[in-house]
């Protein structure tokens, strides 16, 4: 229960990994809200809305007594070269994969500032650190992340407030999974040849990835300020 007593928000909640991120972070003892389009959410809501996203933090703060910990953990992925997107695939990716954590992040740090500390863990990617093939929307916004957690990680360690993120490289999530639906292929047998690129024999599951987020906003990680932690299975970005 190293978790014990902290509060908790995390986007993107009824996604693949956010829901294993909510129920680590359960296990662990802290009492979380979650966000995402879902009704079936906490809180639910677009994060393309910026009024939406700048109140998130101070709601859940109301409701949970407290607000500890953050995780931006919601994404899209616009797929295919520079000449195969749209402006919208542009402003799509910029707006839920860097803007919404963007303003999270800086409604977030004043509630935690003044409770003197917490803890912020956002998604990045492996391939926003090493960019891969046929992708430069989703690489370019995980890459402004990474940047972002590394600023906030310094900027912010004096106030008590940990910025951290994970890069995982594939993990089997609906994300993943449609990737290969849009190409006409079964997701199963795609997952499978992913599988074998992997030293350690399979791309992750969601879980692979919460336990390591839990890691993060926990005191076991008390020294880490702006680290971006790879999480890959031994699969470097090809
Ligand atoms: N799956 C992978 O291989 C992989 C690899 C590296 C990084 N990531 C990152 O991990 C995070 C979680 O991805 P996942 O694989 O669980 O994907 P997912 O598609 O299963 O879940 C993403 C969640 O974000 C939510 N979301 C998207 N747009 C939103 C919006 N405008 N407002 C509110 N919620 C919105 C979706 O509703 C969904 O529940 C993402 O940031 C993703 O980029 C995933």
């Amino acid at each position: 229960m190293r978790l014990a007593g902290q509060k908790a928000l995390v986007t993107g909640s009824e996604g693949g990994i956010g829901r294993a991120i909510v129920a680590r972070l359960r296990q662990d003892g802290a009492e979380v809200l979650g966000t995402d389009m879902s009704e079936a959410s906490d809180l639910p809501g677009d994060l393309t809305d910026p009024s939406f996203c700048d109140a998130l933090p101070g709601l859940a703060e109301e409701r949970l007594g407290g607000l500890d910990i953050l995780v931006n953990n919601a994404g899209v992925i616009p797929r295919g070269r520079i000449t195969e997107t749209s402006d919208a695939d542009y402003r799509l990716a910029m707006t839920v994969n860097v803007e919404a954590p963007f303003r999270l992040c800086r409604a977030a740090i004043p509630i935690m500032e003044a409770a003197g500390g917490g803890a912020i863990v956002n998604t990045s990617s492996c391939w926003g650190v090493h960019p891969g093939p046929d992708h430069p929307l989703y690489i370019m916004s995980k890459a402004a992340v990474a940047s972002l957690t590394q600023c906030l990680g310094r900027d912010h360690a004096r106030q008590g407030i940990r910025v951290n993120a994970v890069c995982p490289n594939e993990v089997n999530t609906p994300m993943i999974r449609t990737g290969f639906e849009i190409r006409g292929l079964d997701p199963d047998k795609g997952i499978e040849s992913l599988n074998d690129s992997v030293p350690l024999g399979r791309i992750a599951e969601p879980e692979d990835i919460a336990d390591v987020v839990a890691f993060l906003v926990s005191d076991d990680a008390r020294y880490m300020c702006g680290a971006l932690l790879e999480v890959n299975g031994g699969k470097p970005v090809g």
